[in-house]
């Protein structure tokens, strides 16, 4: 006797089919009931319900259909059950495609439609470089312009390095000044290691690993243990400068810096030079700018003394020298065959010139008051 289960639940026998127009009927009303559901998709998640309903491998209608009326069908019945499958399948396959896109254009549709267009968007701040990269890359691309390229090396040293092979033994009195931070070192770890004074080590990376010619600068964070002060801090920027090559003169070395410093500082400025000491450089010297407030006349625009060079008309920038050629035989170069120069700029002092700052603190501070004040 027929029962209120879906059809194709049932066997035909148990729903007293036996003619092949009974089979078709049922088949068409199926059909009709399966166009009746897909009608009602509107989004993704009631056509993956319908598309399961009907293609599901194990329970999905056509499945059923086939097991319940299409196996077990007499002989005499089995090819009209067949042909009506037949038909059937392809119409749900191309009626679930073509609900698909609708589907999805539906959920694109809906999505579009929360989105509330009259609220105001987030606006992110945008940062920019701090100053003292700036500099760095002001300093850098003047370098590179004559044809010298960058290194790097560890902030963390050995006494080797930051000392002794730049020709400053232990109990040179010249360590006191650089006296730095040395590093607590688990028990077993070989030491001492320190935290670098100045780039120099760099030098001797370098040559350590390249023949010359040489020709590089080097930026990076050096410390030492100053107190902090208008003009000092405990960790500061440096860059390094080395050319060695078999023929490098005094003159390609004060060239090499006067083309600097007007690159950097504006070509109506005049370098010149102090004899100073470096245990790494022989000769060394200290350079000067023409102040860059007064023209170099000593007075300010308002008539009393130029506060920012005192009167002199000039303002120390950095030290250098020609490299000593001690440092030679730590590198295996031959001195009798190589020379060169190093230099060594110190970035926030150089900084704070040319920008008019009067305190180097305001670089680690990181008041955006005055970080935006160089976008
Ligand atoms: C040196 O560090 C040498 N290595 C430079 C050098 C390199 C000379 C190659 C010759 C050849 P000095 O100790 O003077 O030199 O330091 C270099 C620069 O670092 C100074 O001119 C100054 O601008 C800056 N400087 C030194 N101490 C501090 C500090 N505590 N805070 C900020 N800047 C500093």
């Amino acid at each position: 006797m027929p029962t209120t289960a879906p059809k194709h639940t049932q066997t035909l026998a148990a729903l007293g089919v036996t003619a092949a127009d009974q089979v078709r009927t049922l088949f068409a009303e199926l059909r009709a009931h399966f166009d009746a559901e897909a009608a009602k998709v509107t989004d993704e998640d009631s056509w993956k319900a319908l598309r399961d309903a009907w293609l599901g491998r194990k329970s999905g209608v056509l499945t059923l259909v086939t097991d319940n009326w299409l196996k077990p069908a007499t002989p005499e019945l089995k090819r009209v059950v067949g042909a009506s499958l037949n038909e059937l399948r392809p119409h749900v396959d191309i009626q679930l495609e073509a609900h698909a896109a609708v589907a999805v254009s539906a959920e694109v549709v809906s999505a579009k439609d929360r989105v509330d267009l009259s609220l105001p968007g987030v606006i992110r701040p945008i940062g920019s470089h701090h100053l003292i990269r700036q500099v760095f890359q002001e300093i850098e691309d003047i370098f590179f312009s004559i044809g010298f390229s960058v290194v790097e090396g560890p902030e963390i040293e050995t006494p080797y390095y930051n000392f002794e092979a730049l020709n400053i033994p232990e109990f040179h009195p010249v360590r006191d000044d650089m006296d730095t931070f040395y590093l607590e070192l688990p028990r077993g770890v070989p030491g001492p290691l320190l935290l670098r004074t100045h780039t120099s080590p760099v030098q001797i990376h370098t040559m350590e690993k390249r023949q010359p010619p040489v020709r590089v600068i080097v930026p990076g964070k050096v410390y030492r243990r100053d107190n902090p002060d208008a003009t000092h801090s405990f960790m500061f920027h440096q860059i390094e400068g080395l050319a060695v090559d078999s023929d490098i003169t005094f003159c390609d070395f004060t060239g090499t810096i006067d083309y600097f410093v007007k690159q950097f500082f504006g070509e109506g400025v005049k370098t010149r030079f102090r004899p100073s000491y470096f245990p790494f450089t022989e000769p060394s010297v200290e350079f000067d700018a023409s102040c860059i407030f007064c023209g170099g006349s000593g007075t300010a625009n308002t008539g009393g003394t130029c506060s920012k060079c005192k009167g002199a008309g000039w303002i120390e920038l950095f030290g250098a020298g020609m490299v000593d050629p001690a440092v030679y035989g730590f590198v295996n170069y031959d001195p009798k065959k190589v020379s060169g120069f190093a230099f060594g700029i110190g970035i926030d002092r150089l900084a704070i010139i040319k920008y008019g700052i009067d305190d180097i603190q305001v670089f680690f501070q990181n008041d955006v008051r005055f970080l935006k004040q160089f976008p």
